[in-house]
């Protein structure tokens, strides 16, 4: 289903610009764009702190709760649709929030804008599940998402992920371990299991008020 462009879209995202990059991709091949390096500048945005990633950061409830609780964390949020992100920086720029950057882009293009082995921890939160077997190339945890996550990450980094879809946690963990990653952590009733710290996102909210279980994972190579 095609999403209503909101009004003044373009004057929204504008008003956005100093804390969000992208929505610039004229290449329309992902490989390619990939490869044509626009590096942000990380020490500039983030004075040296440890840089956490977020793919598919919605409107962006995840990312600015975290990024007040760990100001000592610099917050990179992809989100590759324009309609939500400027949700998400708006918020962001509400809270005041110095410690968070977005990027206007689908994640195939993250190794555009972040370069190799700079990233300490990678969020999926609650990511399509994409059922059908013919978007499987399109899951955010399929192999080739797995291994831009790898050249992202600094060594003993880790991708944390929380869903409410088992067959999708189960296929992820699957392409984890196949791509030769390890589980560190594997919870599949997050209500039962909580952990300090966890900032629920909106679709967590959701799927919490239906009652549904939570699964969560830490991978790491
Ligand atoms: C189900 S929503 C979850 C949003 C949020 N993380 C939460 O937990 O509330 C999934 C989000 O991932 C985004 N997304 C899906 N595939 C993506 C991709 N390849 N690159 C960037 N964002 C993507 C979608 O546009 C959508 O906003």
């Amino acid at each position: 289903m095609r999403m209503h462009r909101k009004d003044n879209l373009d004057a929204r995202l504008a008003a956005c610009a100093d804390i969000m990059t992208g929505a610039d991709l004229t290449e329309k091949n992902m490989k390619v764009a990939a490869e044509l390096k626009n590096y942000l500048d990380l020490g500039r945005l983030f004075g040296g702190r440890p840089v956490h990633l977020e793919v598919g950061c919605g409107k962006g409830g995840f990312v600015c709760g975290m990024a007040r609780l760990c100001p000592d964390v610099g917050f990179v949020a992809v989100e590759k649709v324009s309609n939500v992100i400027v949700t998400a920086c708006e918020s962001a720029k509400a809270l005041g929030l110095e410690n968070v950057h977005f990027v206007n882009c689908p994640a195939e293009v993250l190794p555009r804008y972040i370069p190799s082995g700079s990233v300490r921890r990678v969020y999926l939160n609650f990511s399509d599940p994409l059922p059908k077997l013919g978007y499987a190339a399109q899951r955010l945890t399929n192999p080739r998402f797995v291994e831009i996550y790898a050249d992202l990450l600094a060594p003993g980094g880790e991708v944390w992920q929380k869903t409410d879809n088992e067959q999708f946690f189960d296929y992820s963990l699957q392409s984890f371990l196949s791509c030769g990653w390890r589980a560190k952590e594997v919870c599949r009733d997050l209500a039962a299991h909580p952990f300090a710290g966890n900032v629920v996102t909106e679709h967590e909210r959701k799927f919490m008020s239906e009652g549904k279980k939570i699964y969560r994972a830490v991978y790491a190579r």
